[in-house]
């Protein structure tokens, strides 16, 4: 496994949130993160990302301990679109999509072809190409959230981590989000890591799950093993019935009391 966290105990000052945890990221597949509001799913990704350094256990890249490699050298293979962002003020869309060439960059390698290509087609890619000298600012919440995307796109690396992010996309914008995210996986062997909220989506497009609940990992898998009525009443208190979705075949979720 190339990203994997080894008994890692993970918080804020002397808060814990996390405690011995264990976890791999299944290499070439679409992974996504579930859970309820508060359980550590943010928390979990921003260690993984070389953001948080756990208090104990080890977070492996490639092998080595993730806080032992350069922020520059992580950021040329692993990428991660946190929760929420604050772009510099007065940026205009290509400059922050540009941001994502950084890792890339040096001294003596300034901003190349190769940048540039990167940049246009992470913009295409994700549908902001037209927003492209717009200031960053005065955008929409979705047009702002698909720049983000697109700057960690234009990072170009083999593991990309996205923290929730069809956060205010309408829905055929989600739906084009995860689809990219599926072409990206399946086309150029990208990991994908995902924390969804929509579960009926992340059994959808996802190809592991990974269920969390106050902290710990609750259960793992494929969608169609690991989502069952009993689990999501018990990590989310929600009765429901699953019904296979007539058209992609995976777990659908039918909540409510009056269905179960
Ligand atoms: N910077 C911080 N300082 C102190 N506590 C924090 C900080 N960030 C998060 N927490 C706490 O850690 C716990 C887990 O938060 P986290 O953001 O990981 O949850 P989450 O599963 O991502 O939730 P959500 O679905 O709402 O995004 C929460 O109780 C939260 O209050
Ligand atoms: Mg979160």
């Amino acid at each position: 496994m190339s990203l994997a966290a080894r008994d890692i105990t993970v918080g804020y000052d002397r808060k814990i949130i996390s405690e011995h945890l264990d976890l791999e990221v299944p290499d070439g597949r679409f992974t996504a993160i579930i859970g309820p509001n508060a359980c550590g799913k943010s928390t979990l990704l921003r260690a993984l990302a070389r953001l948080l350094k756990p208090k104990l256990g080890t977070v492996l890249l490639d092998g080595a301990d993730i806080h032992g490699k350069p922020a520059k050298q992580v950021a040329r293979r692993l990428g991660l679109l946190p929760q929420s962002s604050i772009a510099p003020d007065g940026i205009i869309v290509a400059d922050l999509v540009a941001r994502g060439r950084f890792p890339h960059q040096s001294l003596i390698r300034q901003w190349t072809a190769a940048d540039e290509e990167a940049v246009v087609s992470a913009m295409a890619a994700t549908g902001v190409t037209e927003l492209s000298g717009e200031l960053v600012d005065t955008l929409s919440g979705g047009q702002r959230q698909r720049v983000w995307v697109a700057m960690v796109l234009a990072q170009q690396t083999s593991i990309v981590l996205l923290d929730e992010p069809t956060t205010f996309l309408d829905i055929a914008h989600q739906i084009d989000l995860l689809e990219l995210c599926v072409r990206l996986n399946r086309e150029q062997g990208t990991t994908m890591v995902a924390v969804l909220h929509d579960l009926n989506q992340a059994a959808r497009y996802a190809d592991h799950l990974i269920v969390m609940k106050d902290g710990r990992i609750v259960a793992r898998g494929n969608p169609g093993e690991v989502i069952t009525a009993e689990l999501i009443e018990d990590v989310f208190g929600l009765p429901c019935v699953i019904i296979t979705d007539p058209v992609a075949g995976t777990p659908l979720i039918i909540p409510g009391r009056a269905a179960a």
